[in-house]
């Protein structure tokens, strides 16, 4: 048995667990392949995808796919990755497990819509499972929304979710039935407005990051942190990309610099929403679909 494990994570907490999987896997004894795709031109980028998959994933028996939830929707270079999966073939399974991380608030829609279109990529998820982690963007807030998640009780649910997959891969895979239906558990009015509005449609207008030059010393520890590669050095000077439309939001720029010479206006809004991180939090925290017990 061959696992593919691919995930994006900005701030790291989704590439934690995909470790972990990693491991439980070994522990199991099926060898996998884990590609990030973090900070990755080759699978960043629409263009070059589709050529890389094909040449860099080996034979896979399963796939799991994991990223955060970003303004209700699973982060769009997941969903980027999952279009460009070719049919399933000798190469590539049909039998996928999708999850997500999510700063706890809400998970909203992220698996649903992972569920979907790997269904159009006729791809059968048995499971799905979301971990709450460190909210990311309440990071200087008051309150830190789950600041030490993933935790304990976070990984328990990974190991719940690996056993049941183990269980389910140990009879005939062809017999194998979607489950994504069950990843709809977000209620009637959340999920209408989040098929309504996507992520692009809540972040557009907040694309205008940028480097305050007077204050920049360049260390250039934002090179290092933005996931979508947006800052370089030239000359003596650290510079952002002219597209912005290319900035995914995820403040790591901002809270790796050192010299406060970031400009990230988007924390304002985000701060009012989030009440200062006293926000109400989704129930279940962290959980896996369908659900059993
Ligand atoms: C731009 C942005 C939007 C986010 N939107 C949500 C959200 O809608 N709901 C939520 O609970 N967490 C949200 N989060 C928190 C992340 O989903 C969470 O911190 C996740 O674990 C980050 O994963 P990573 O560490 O792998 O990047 C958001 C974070 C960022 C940066």
């Amino acid at each position: 048995m061959k696992a593919l494990i691919i995930v994006f994570s900005p701030s790291g907490h989704t590439a934690k667990i995909s470790s972990y999987l990693k491991s439980g896997l070994e522990a199991n004894g099926v060898t996998n392949q884990l590609i990030n795709i973090t900070k990755n031109e080759n699978y960043l980028y629409k263009k070059n995808i589709k050529t890389t998959l094909l040449k860099e994933v080996n034979k896979h028996d399963i796939l799991f796919i994991g990223g955060p939830v970003y303004a209700g929707h699973v982060e769009n270079h997941i969903l980027q990755i999952i279009e460009e999966l070719p049919l399933p073939n000798e190469q590539f399974s049909d039998i996928v497990v999708p999850f997500v991380t999510y700063g706890g608030v809400h998970s909203s829609i992220g698996l649903e819509e992972m569920g979907k279109l790997l269904r159009r990529k006729q791809r059968k998820s048995i499971l799905g499972f979301k971990i709450a982690s460190k909210h990311t963007l309440t990071q200087t807030f008051k309150k830190i929304i789950n600041e030490h998640a993933p935790n304990q009780e976070s990984y328990q649910v990974v190991d719940k979710a690996l056993n049941r997959v183990m269980a389910l891969l140990k009879g005939d895979i062809r017999d194998l039935k979607d489950n994504s239906k069950s990843f709809c558990y977000a209620d009637a009015q959340e999920r209408q407005l989040f098929n309504t509005f996507s992520q692009n449609h809540f972040h557009k207008d907040h694309k205008n990051v940028s480097i305050k030059q007077e204050k920049c010393i360049a260390c250039r520890k934002c090179i290092k942190a933005c996931p979508v590669n947006m800052f370089h050095f030239t000359g003596d000077q650290v510079k952002m990309s002219d597209d912005k439309t290319r900035c995914i939001l995820c403040a790591e720029c901002f809270h790796n610099c050192l010299a406060n010479a970031i400009e990230f206006t988007y924390l304002d809004k985000v701060e009012k929403r989030l009440k200062q991180g006293y926000a109400k939090l989704e129930e279940p925290q962290s959980g896996i679909y369908p659900i059993v017990d």
